[in-house]
């Protein structure tokens, strides 16, 4: 009875786990992190104001929040996976940033509309689906930065190509 009760007990922390990671990877991208350097690299050529809201779509490891929080910014991420989930959460405690909000959830149904600066390393039919919701909800000013791929239709204000394998498409909404 208890073996029963062990192995369903498993089976369905397994299904929890992977279910939320392959959905993420069928309708976001798979989990892979961009490069540290990134973050400091756009504040090279973009203003980043102290208190500015950033969000991480599809957060990870939440690398890119470390980063904006080193920059004074006020770090928002969204992760579909909960293992992700959590490493991003332990990432951020042990790499002492104190305020974050950090958000099991599907980026595609979050109110962007307080955002100052959106970061996206997602897939091209990602960014495909994301830019509407872009064009009704982020206000004018807002940067988009999307690490790898560009947004089709839209003229990027920069494009790095600093930070290999990669380039840095950056935007500002008008
Ligand atoms: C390529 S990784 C990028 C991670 C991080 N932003 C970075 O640059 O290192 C994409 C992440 O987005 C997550 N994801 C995909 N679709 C999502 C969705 N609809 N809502 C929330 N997270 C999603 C995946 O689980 C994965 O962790």
């Amino acid at each position: 009875m208890t073996e029963i009760l062990l192995t369903t007990l498993i089976i369905m922390v397994v299904l929890a786990i992977t279910i939320p990671t392959l959905y993420g990877f069928m309708i976001g991208a798979p989990i892979l992190f961009s490069p540290k350097k990134v973050i400091k690299e756009v504040s090279r050529v973009v203003e980043f104001r102290r208190g500015e809201n950033f969000y991480d779509l599809g957060m990870g490891s939440g690398r890119s929040l470390i980063a904006a929080d080193k920059l004074n910014l006020n770090v928002t991420g969204f992760e579909l996976s909960p293992v992700i989930y959590w490493l991003a959460k332990c990432n951020l405690f042990f790499r002492g940033v104190k305020k974050a909000n950090l958000c099991l959830r599907n980026f595609y149904s979050q109110d962007l509309s307080q955002a100052d600066i959106v970061f996206c390393f997602l897939t091209p039919k990602a960014m495909e689906r994301l830019r509407p919701k872009f064009e009704k909800e982020l206000k004018i000013g807002t940067r988009v930065i999307s690490y790898a791929f560009r947004i089709n239709g839209w003229e990027e204000y920069q494009i790095l190509d600093s930070v290999p394998p990669g380039k840095i498409y950056i935007y500002v909404m008008e």
